[in-house]
């Protein structure tokens, strides 16, 4: 799509959503991964838009993914949250991965909450682990190929402290007084939707991957580009083979499973931080 058309379907998705929802600006924005749509639920007071009545929106197909964008107050705070986001693998162009992190900036969001269902790649890692994202590792096509979009941010974005860190301090806070322990680890994204090979899963941990997955990655970039703060939290649905004759093999219905009950815990956290920011 032309930058222009495409800068104007975001205003317009934008728009579309302040009439039906209020003007009020959402402090942070919530985007929530393969099994974890559930924490939409938790949103107090909510408006809920599906993405298929907003004209020219994309509708995510992935499973586990439901494809709303809900507001209200989490927290006590205004939010908005993304019920299901758009792969890669689906076939959407990068403009349409990311365009839900641009429309949420528009009205007005300061922070970006990512959560994603990865598998463990860290042999440390456990199913059904909580993990705080520090860092990534991009093998995505990058989304900010192609004439920079001024408005939103400049040509060349620094990376350097892509994951903030006092929001990570804050989860770590949060998570003691809850009596839940987190892990920390660096996400490597890549665009699937193969799950990797073992000798793929041996490389990926040689250069310092903690986390694979398939998502993610695209949507912190473009939430960067435009200043925006970002959160990261992974739910370890399954551990990765790194074992060529295993007898276990990865499963999308099994991952999310996994991560329906680790989002409850995810959604307690989620809500406490956004008290406090
Ligand atoms: N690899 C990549 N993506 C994933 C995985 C995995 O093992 N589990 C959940 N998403």
């Amino acid at each position: 799509m032309k930058m222009n058309d495409y800068i104007n379907l975001i205003k317009a998705s934008a728009q579309y959503i302040r009439d039906i929802a209020g003007s009020e600006a959402p402090v942070a924005g919530i985007v929530l991964g393969s099994g974890l749509g559930r924490l939409g639920d938790s949103i107090k007071d909510p408006v809920v838009i599906p993405y298929r009545d907003i004209p020219g929106f994309p509708v995510s197909t992935a499973v586990g993914h439901k494809g709303n964008f809900i507001i209200g107050t989490l927290g006590g705070r205004r939010v908005i949250a993304m019920q299901g986001r758009f792969h890669y693998y689906e076939g959407y162009p990068m403009q349409m991965v990311t365009i839900g992190v641009r429309v949420m900036k528009v009205l007005g969001i300061e922070y970006l909450f990512v959560s994603n269902a990865a598998g463990g790649c860290n042999p440390d890692f456990r199913v059904g682990d909580l993990v705080v994202i520090k860092d990534h590792i991009n093998m995505f096509p990058n989304p900010l190929v192609g004439p920079n979009m001024e408005e939103f941010g400049p040509r060349f974005p620094d990376m350097t402290c892509v994951y903030d860190k006092e929001l990570r301090e804050l989860a770590e806070k949060v998570a003691s007084d809850m009596g839940v322990s987190l892990r920390s680890g660096v996400y490597f994204g890549s665009t699937g939707p193969t799950y990797e090979t073992p000798a793929e899963v041996r490389f990926y941990r040689t250069v310092g991957a903690d986390l694979l997955g398939m998502s993610t990655i695209p949507e912190v970039i473009v939430a960067r580009h435009c200043g925006l703060r970002v959160f990261g939290m992974s739910v370890v649905t399954n551990e990765s083979n790194a074992d060529t004759d295993a007898e276990t093999l990865n499963s999308g219905d099994s991952v999310v499973v996994q991560a329906d009950r680790a989002a409850a815990v995810m959604t307690e956290l989620f809500t406490r931080i956004i008290a406090e920011l």
